[in-house]
């Protein structure tokens, strides 16, 4: 079976950016010159995904206008002749499908795949969060791709975090079968003490279809919200779960800090800002 669809919820209300989220949407807010979301969907791209599914909310429309031909823009680009900063908008734009659907409240992350039900039908998919930025020389997506390739079951990334910071993520108990590859054993969001151990789950998955059943069975969790990793702990009960620690650099961009050390990251690589950015750094020190 071939992973062709990816699911990206982005209905989330952005609170931790606010007021910049307050008329904009925290996928939008740009690293550099391309904002999150961008950052994910290239990396869907690159692993191969064909169809996007977004899941978005109220206030979310930027999203759709950016996915989407803009005609204008592209018409006088063209007469200007700036064929390099045309080719950056039209890319991404021309080789994938997109939909949207809305998910009417922020209920939650498992409310908000659950909405894609009808989209996916009966196959497996991945699930992006978009505020989570992976710099890998294989996208973290095509990694965990193979890893599905072989296993034929659902697949989470993870990511070992410190101790202090377990309470953040939804944690993995798990048995080692290879090198970075664990069987699940077990998950627990957000534990406040005793983490089963120190490998969170971050925002790359690959699921069944079957996570829909639990979905549906889902109860509020953590922080009064439908939980993902609650689904995913029913879905263990009838099927075999791996995690997978991706070789690359996560960025938390979701959180002020991640989102600052991404932008420098970022800045460093790109090479219409490194130098003077490197500069700027060291001028710092
Ligand atoms: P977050 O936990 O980061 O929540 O959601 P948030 O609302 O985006 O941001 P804060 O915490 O208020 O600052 C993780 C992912 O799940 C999506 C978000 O859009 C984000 O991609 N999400 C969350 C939904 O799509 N719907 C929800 O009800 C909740």
């Amino acid at each position: 079976m071939k992973i062709k669809k990816a699911v990206f919820p982005s209905a989330g209300l952005g609170t931790r950016f606010l007021p910049a989220t307050k008329a904009i949407p925290k996928e939008m807010l740009p690293l550099v010159d391309k904002p999150l979301i961008q950052y994910c969907v290239e990396e869907a791209h690159a692993s191969g995904i064909e169809e996007i599914v977004f899941i978005t909310g109220r206030g979310k429309r930027a999203i759709e206008d950016h996915f989407d031909i803009s005609f204008e823009l592209e018409t006088t680009l063209r007469e200007k002749k700036k064929t390099a900063i045309l080719n950056k908008i039209r890319h991404i734009s021309e080789d994938l499908t997109y939909i949207y659907t809305r998910q009417k409240k922020a209920l939650g992350l498992g409310h908000a795949v659950l909405c894609a039900k009808n989209i996916i039908n009966n196959e497996p998919f991945a699930v992006f969060l978009g505020d989570d930025i992976i710099d890998a020389k294989v996208p973290a997506m095509k990694q965990m791709i193979k890893v599905f390739t072989k296993y034929q079951t659902s697949i989470l990334a993870v990511q070992r975090v410190p101790k202090k910071h377990t309470h953040m993520y939804g944690i993995i108990k798990g048995k080692k079968v290879a090198d970075g590859l664990y069987k699940v054993e077990d998950v627990v969001e957000k534990p406040e003490k005793n983490p089963p151990s120190n490998l969170a789950i971050i925002g790359r998955y690959i699921l069944t279809p079957e996570i829909f059943t639990q979905l549906e069975k889902n109860k509020k969790g953590s922080g009064g919200e439908y939980q993902l990793t609650d689904a995913i702990k029913g879905l263990l009960k009838t099927q075999a779960v791996y995690a997978y620690e991706f070789e690359g650099e996560r960025f938390d961009a979701g959180d002020k800090v991640g989102f600052l050390k991404a932008n420098i990251h970022m800045g460093l690589k790109n090479k219409e800002t490194a130098v003077e950015l490197r500069k700027f750094i060291k001028r710092l020190f």
